[in-house]
């Protein structure tokens, strides 16, 4: 578990104002009640133990202070004095679960960490099935690795199953743009976690292997969970087809996508699409638009991760334009449809909206219509319109009831999330809410208790 050089240089780093505080209170001789000097705490992403240690070596602090990373692993001090870094679950920085989570009227969670939370509810060693079985968890994504680690960890006999050559899932796209480095920190932990679980427990790792359901029914396994993710939606409109016209997904697990385009249209203000926009902008130098139907981009995210990226995308000139739907595409371009009325909200304000959206303000005004048709020129258009979960092997797993068990969780039960971007959850009511927590805990525990 490494820090990378990029979070050295960050210009948020809290050591670096750990010290510059320190510097202050020494020579303006400020001193505590005592007479001693006044103790500095640096707080603030210091997860990577060799980043928090150097702040405490090189005296930018007296001394340093965990909160997320605790939620992500609270084992993080003992794995990290021991020299276990690899074994730590890293905070990914989404905000979703430990602060979101209160926004929307929830209680603290994490998304690394199943047990946060809920530690009245589940034990922290696993305990040994009273039935051992042979399961099969097919995706190795977050869901499916966390599910197959603690089955195996029950005694379970356990095959997990990968089509690509690690684990990670979404993830591994997701980990394209450098300032993602905190998810790239957790693909590698999933993936040592899978290997560490391996060699002590009943586990099987198959990358590079797709499975079937004639192929699940061949291994005879007494339980089967599907963790196969989610697909990204297509929208029904003129051009979707042509060959310039590319997923977000395909984009991040294949920048050469974007090598000969100059101008790129987004559609989709999504978290997924203003990431696409930031990795085209700032990583490749493009021109770029982003359009977004909704009055806000990235509405449902963290406050201070949808700051800082609009202000991002803001200082390299990014076009947000809100309000503004996709009615075609064609060789040239995009066809929309922008609301061009003066009460549109001005999509660069970040401290907007005020509330979320499952709380009423009875003081917003209204956004009136002033409909125009419009042309935006693109020689590469990028879709991040969204995801769909990825069910068909489950489905077809129970119509041909190839196992005595057969369970759905992660992005292929509810598509919740944005995944490899940031997180994201449905508001219909609190089970649904629960359902769609960004890994979607809920359902890989209930699972689990049942397949224990
Ligand atoms: C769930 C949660 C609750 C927090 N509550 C407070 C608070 O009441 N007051 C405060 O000053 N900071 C609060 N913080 C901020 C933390 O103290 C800390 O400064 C911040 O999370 C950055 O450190 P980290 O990267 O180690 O999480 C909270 C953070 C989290 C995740
Ligand atoms: S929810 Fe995300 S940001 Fe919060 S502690 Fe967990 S991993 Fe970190």
């Amino acid at each position: 578990m490494a820090s990378p050089s990029a979070i050295l240089d960050a210009p948020w780093l809290f050591p670096a104002r750990a010290k510059l505080v320190k510097d202050f209170f020494f020579q303006s001789n400020i001193r505590s009640n005592t007479g001693l000097p006044v103790p500095v705490v640096a707080v603030g992403k210091l997860n990577y133990p060799d980043l928090a240690e150097a702040a405490l070596r090189d005296g930018m602090c007296d001394m340093i202070m965990l909160a997320r990373p605790l939620l992500a692993d609270p084992y993080w001090p003992q794995k990290a004095f021991s020299g276990r870094t690899s074994e730590i679950a890293p905070c990914i920085g989404d905000q979703e679960a430990c602060i979101n989570e209160f926004i929307h009227g929830g209680h603290l969670q994490c998304a690394v960490n199943p047990r946060a939370g809920f530690e009245d509810a589940m034990e922290a060693e696993p305990a040994i099935a009273s039935r051992l079985k042979k399961v099969a968890v097919v995706g190795a994504g977050p869901a499916g690795v966390i599910c197959a680690c603690t089955a195996a960890k029950r005694g379970h006999e356990v095959t997990i199953f990968e089509r690509f050559e690690r684990a990670g899932g979404c993830l591994i796209p997701g980990m394209a743009l450098k300032i993602k480095f905190d998810l790239a920190n957790y693909a590698d932990y999933l993936n040592s976690e899978l290997q560490r679980t391996a060699e002590k427990y009943p586990l099987i790792i198959r990358f590079k292997t797709e499975m079937t359901a004639e192929a699940l029914k061949e291994g005879k396994f007494e339980a089967i969970v599907i963790s196969a993710g989610a697909k990204p939606f297509s929208p029904p409109v003129e051009g979707i087809n042509l060959p310039h016209v590319v997923q977000a997904i395909d984009l991040f697990r294949n920048p050469s996508l974007a090598d000969k385009a100059n101008k790129v249209v987004v559609i989709g203000g999504g978290s997924g699409g203003c990431e696409a926009a930031y990795f085209l902008s700032w990583e490749k130098g493009k021109e770029v638009i982003v359009i977004e139907m909704l009055p806000y981009f990235m509405k449902d995210l963290c406050t201070a991760n949808r700051g800082y990226m609009i202000h991002f995308l803001e200082q390299k000139g990014v076009k947000l334009l809100n309000c503004t739907q996709l009615k075609a595409m064609d060789e040239k371009g995009v066809l929309v449809i922008r609301n061009l009325s003066p009460t549109v909200p001005d999509p660069y304000v970040t401290w907007e909206p005020v509330l979320p959206e499952n709380i009423e303000n009875p003081l917003a005004k209204p956004i009136r219509v002033k409909e125009e048709e419009m042309r935006l020129e693109a020689d590469l258009v990028v879709l991040a319109t969204g995801y769909i979960p990825d069910d068909s092997l489950y489905e077809q797993c129970l119509k041909e009831r190839i196992s005595p068990e057969i369970y759905n969780i992660g992005d292929s039960f509810s598509r919740g999330g944005q995944g490899w971007i940031c997180h994201r959850k449905n508001t219909l009511s609190t089970l649904a809410f629960r359902l769609s927590r960004p890994l979607f805990w809920r359902t890989i525990q209930k699972n689990l208790f049942r397949l224990y």
